[in-house]
């Protein structure tokens, strides 16, 4: 039955990443959830980290879909076709945060490994392991950046970087409490909220795997018959990453940085302070200089305007003497 018709052939998902923290719980957990959903199930989620988040979620669940299958890896495979046999069309497997042999077991049972990343050094130093693991099977690979800051630069230099390595998916999932408060619970962003922000990036992601899912069948009648390829650009692509002014709700976080005293992005001179009302603003540093302390204090025109300057100007620093 499975190979006459490849809508109906099981396929296996695994999360992967040997850094802690990253969201293969998390993602994992609300791609399941948003398949069942949107009609790809019957899903079957396996849990096969000894911490047992996953499994914790489950049970937490009011709902019995997506169904939760006690499996131990030495008998992956074997359960894998039982699962197949009993109409379960979509296999989402939750694994530690480890480099290990039972990792690289459970990686050879999967068609589409999905890394998830955080926008952060220590996470991009950490996927060398992770994605030779996955090369040496041959097996495909998606990143997702996870828990990104909205429009902060580090996000897209995130995706650069990845896709040095392998696909990068085109939809980020952002850093939102409700991603880790649903999961309290048993549920997912989307139960709490459907018409959240959050909501909408698992249902583009999970649109964007079924897309992947069904060019990896290889079913050439099944690609034909689907609707013309998703570009992802809505997603990518924003006013604000054009360079239009961003929405009033929603943050520019290299703004917010830079507005922070003392920080600086590259090229940029440093503010300190508390930020300066327009007239007070100091006036830019030529742009051949090396902005440094001298050319602040040069430009240094007093306490906003209204404020007292507190500042003991005459006095050395040191011990003061006393009378
Ligand atoms: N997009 C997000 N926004 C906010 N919080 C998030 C997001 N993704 C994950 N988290 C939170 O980050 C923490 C780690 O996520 P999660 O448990 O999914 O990672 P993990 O890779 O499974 O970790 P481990 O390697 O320990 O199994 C959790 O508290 C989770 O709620
Ligand atoms: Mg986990």
């Amino acid at each position: 039955m499975t190979e006459e018709d490849p809508k109906k052939r099981c396929q296996v998902v695994v999360f992967a990443s040997q850094k802690g923290g990253s969201g293969k719980t998390t993602v994992s957990a609300h791609m399941a959830v948003e398949a069942e959903r949107a009609g790809a199930g019957p899903v079957a989620l396996i849990d096969t980290d000894p911490q047992g988040s996953m499994a914790k979620w489950w049970n937490a669940r009011a709902s019995d879909t997506p169904a939760f299958a006690q499996i131990s890896v030495p008998d992956l495979a074997r359960d894998i076709k039982v699962l197949e046999k009993a109409g379960y069309r979509l296999i989402i497997i939750d694994t530690p945060p480890a480099v290990t042999s039972t990792i690289a077991e459970v990686i050879t049972h999967a068609d589409l490994v999905v890394v998830p990343t955080r926008p952060s050094p220590h996470d991009l130093r950490a996927v060398g392991p992770t994605v030779d693991i996955v090369q040496m099977q041959g097996k495909p690979l998606v990143f997702v950046v996870n828990s990104a800051t909205a429009r902060a630069r580090i996000t897209g230099e995130t995706a650069v970087a990845l896709s040095q390595h392998g696909t990068v998916a085109p939809v980020t999932l952002h850093h939102r409490v409700d991603f880790a408060a649903s999961m309290i619970d048993g549920r997912t962003v989307g139960e709490v909220n459907e018409s959240s922000r959050s909501s909408e990036e698992v249902a583009t992601l999970w649109r964007y795997f079924e897309d992947r899912l069904m060019r990896l069948r290889g079913d050439k009648l099944e690609i034909m018959a689907h609707p013309p390829r998703s570009t992802f650009e809505r997603d990518i692509l924003t006013p604000a990453t054009a360079g239009m002014a961003a929405s009033e709700d929603e943050e520019d976080e290299d703004q917010r940085i830079e507005n922070q005293p003392g920080y600086a992005l590259p090229g940029k001179p440093p503010r300190f302070g508390a930020p300066a009302s327009s007239e007070t603003e100091a006036p830019p540093p030529p742009s051949n200089s090396n902005w440094d302390g001298v050319d602040r204090r040069k430009s240094d025109m007093g306490p906003p305007k209204g404020q007292q300057d507190r500042r003991r100007a005459h006095q050395p620093f040191g011990r003061r003497h006393m009378a």
